[in-house]
């Protein structure tokens, strides 16, 4: 074989390498094209190889020495294709943000329950242990419930739709909606005295906590929706004395040992007597709801005889509970569900 015929093969398989090798696209095809170009047993270099043998003497040194030059440049071909290849099938690795793994890492924050559920929960388990059970009862609600077997009857101001969340319910006109058979939101939640009596016989002890609705102005200590727990205890021989000592040892367990209660006379059509309990705490008496005897009409409603058996309620306001306890001076804060603000409790 000539000298001439040698360098020849040799620039001819330069050219095709590079050609190819700047044009692969996937490893696979690389892998192919470094078998095919320097492979160790029929790789094309190696073919011309075994050419040199029959060169004369004389031109084995250049010939020996333009060889390693185009093995050379196949060689860092492949190199250059194949870091190309790697680089763009692992991006993140080589040309993404590196990741370093001695940072300290970010620790995702912990919700917590809304402290009016908190309340809720906690006024519950004090309940619970003084032997009341947990009940519930409709946000929506008709007027039998929420006024008449409350014996709050249809020209009694509570019944004005200025003070109500009436509902238009669908086929019914909104002419009088306040009128028997109107529903509405309930505007408190003695409404579930009424719907537990009806289903069992005494004696009961229970509590009912949940949203109540009232179109009151915002302010300080209002809100349109509030939460109230309602008390129910119905049996033979129960008396003041005992609605009187329930809400001491209540409020007590909830607010603390140095806790006075007071009640004020007053007036719910469906108890008899009536009286607003206020607790003495941080030198302030604070109206936390509303008391009383059941009067006997309410008991009539719901077929109990009023002769055998008698019964305390009560209605306590529980945003002005949590409020008191967690030191809130604004209602509202409670429900502007802003997290820097509920995340202190
Ligand atoms: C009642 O709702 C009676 N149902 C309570 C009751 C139950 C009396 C059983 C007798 C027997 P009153 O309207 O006063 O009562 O409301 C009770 C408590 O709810 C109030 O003392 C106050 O703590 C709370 N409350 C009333 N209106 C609002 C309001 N707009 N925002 C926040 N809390 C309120």
């Amino acid at each position: 074989m000539s000298l001439l015929a040698f360098l020849t093969a040799l620039d001819t398989l330069a050219a095709e390498a590079s050609q190819s090798l700047s044009a692969v696209s996937d490893v696979e095809k690389l892998e192919e094209l470094r078998v095919r170009f320097i492979g160790a047993k029929n790789g094309q270099l190696k073919s011309i190889q075994k050419m040199m043998g029959s060169l004369q003497a004389d031109e084995r040194p250049s010939a020996g020495k333009r060889f390693n030059e185009v093995r050379d440049a196949v060689q860092s071909a492949i190199d250059a294709a194949a870091e190309r290849l790697g680089s763009e099938s692992q991006p993140s690795r080589v040309n993404g943000p590196m990741v370093d793994p001695t940072l300290p890492g970010l620790r995702p924050r912990l919700g917590h329950l809304h402290p009016i559920t908190q309340t809720i929960e906690h006024l519950k388990e004090i309940m619970g242990r003084l032997g009341f059970t947990t009940t519930e009862g409709p946000e929506i609600e008709d007027t039998w419930h929420n006024f008449v077997a409350l014996n709050i009857p249809e020209d009694h101001p509570a019944r004005d739709p200025l003070d109500n969340f009436y509902l238009t319910t669908a086929g019914k006109t909104a002419i009088d909606p306040a009128a028997p058979g109107g529903m509405l939101l309930r505007s408190q939640t003695s409404t579930v005295q009424i719907r537990v009596m009806e289903q069992s016989k005494p004696p009961l002890r229970i509590i009912s906590l949940g949203r109540v609705y009232r179109p009151d102005a915002a302010d300080a200590t209002h809100f349109p929706m509030f939460h109230q727990m309602e008390g129910l205890w119905v049996d033979r021989h129960v008396t003041m004395a005992q609605l009187k000592s329930v809400l001491r040892m209540f409020a007590t367990s909830y607010l603390g040992s140095d806790v006075h209660i007071r009640f004020r006379p007053s007036f719910f059509p469906f108890t008899e007597p009536s009286v607003e309990v206020d607790y003495f705490w941080n030198d302030n008496w604070v109206e936390f709801g509303g008391a009383g005897m059941v009067d006997p009409n309410v008991l009539s409603a719901v077929g109990y005889d009023p002769e055998e058996y008698s019964g305390f309620a009560f209605g306590l306001g529980v945003e002005r509970l949590c409020m008191r306890r967690f030191a809130i001076t604004d209602i509202r804060d409670l429900f502007r569900s802003d997290v820097r603000f509920l995340r202190q409790f």
